[in-house]
């Protein structure tokens, strides 16, 4: 955690001139499927910014293809969340189409559903949206605020926590919200690297591989974590711990818009890596790797 801020600090002054290169595709992109629409294999949702970019593909050498969000202007093929984790579909005949009810259908063009939104309430409008935060959600109506999204990506993580994703567990609908590395870096199912709010005891941040304990935060004091000292909320990087009767959750926010940032649960080596697109190189940056301790 130190190691996070840290990097944020050195690449402070990185410039980045992410928002400043897109543009120029056709057809022109929609963010949105409505029920009866379809996305086939190949086709792609681009969220209204352009920042996110959600289709099917196949990572690394794999053959077998899973609907992912990537960001759109980052030249290395960057994952930040996968639907079909556990089900992957072989050979490009997969389909991403919504039904009336609200809920978005994974297939493989035949009856075989490989993966599933859970809608428990039925949206009178349904409509679904890759929003720019890079959050896949379904709601209701022309809005995606708070209320009229009925289920969204950003509650169900994979490996990598983005910006406003809320790391832990909601007490009234009994949502965890809990990061798992990928098996391999062609494999995205689920590994045994995981990044949660452990709730024994008072609630705090636990980094864990397998039954090993590597980071525990400590309790909250509110302001920051007794077991982190070092981590604390500043210009480059403010983050939130939230308990209270209805949720407990850790999430934060990279206030300049030139900064790329993700925080990813990762099988080998370091299981928690912050990573930080620098432009200047076209690669994600780790301080962590770089020994910056
Ligand atoms: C959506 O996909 C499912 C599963 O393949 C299929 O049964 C259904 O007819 C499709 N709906 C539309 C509107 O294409
Ligand atoms: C959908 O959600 C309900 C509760 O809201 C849960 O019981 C069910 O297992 C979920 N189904 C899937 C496929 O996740
Ligand atoms: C996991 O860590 C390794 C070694 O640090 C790195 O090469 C790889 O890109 C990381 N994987 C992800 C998904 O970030």
């Amino acid at each position: 955690m130190r190691c996070l801020l840290k990097s944020m600090f050195q690449l402070f002054l990185v410039y980045n001139c992410l928002f400043s290169t897109i543009g120029a595709s056709t057809p022109t992109p929609t963010d949105t499927i409505a029920p009866g629409q379809t996305m086939k294999d190949g086709g792609t949702l681009v969220s209204a910014g352009g920042t996110y970019e959600l289709g099917c593909f196949c990572p690394g050498k794999s053959k077998s293809r899973c609907l992912r969000i990537w960001y759109r202007n980052i030249a290395t093929k960057t994952v930040v969340w996968v639907a079909n984790r556990e089900a992957p579909i072989s050979g490009s005949s997969g389909v991403l189409n919504m039904t009336s009810q609200g809920t978005l259908l994974l297939s493989d063009g035949t009856n075989s559903i490989f993966w599933s939104s859970n809608v428990s309430r039925t949206p009178q409008n349904p409509m679904s949206q890759l929003l720019d935060s890079g959050n896949l959600v379904v709601k209701d109506g022309d809005d995606a605020v708070a209320g009229n999204i009925f289920c969204q990506s950003f509650d169900h993580p994979s490996n990598t926590l983005l910006q406003g994703m809320k790391l832990g567990r909601n007490f009234i609908t009994g949502q965890d919200r809990i990061l798992s590395s990928w098996k391999s870096a062609d494999d995205p199912a689920q590994g045994d690297a995981l990044f949660l709010i452990d709730l024994r005891g008072f609630p705090q941040i636990v980094v864990m591989k397998g039954n090993k304990i590597f980071f525990r935060a400590g309790s909250w004091n509110g302001l920051w974590f007794t077991g982190a000292p070092n981590m604390k909320s500043n210009d480059l990087f403010s983050f939130e711990f939230i308990l209270n009767a209805n949720e407990v959750f850790f999430t934060y926010e990279i206030p300049s818009s030139s900064i790329i940032f993700r925080v990813v649960v990762n099988q080998s080596g370091s299981p928690l890596q912050p990573w930080v697109w620098t432009d200047q190189t076209h690669s994600w940056f780790s301080s962590l790797q770089c020994g910056a301790g």
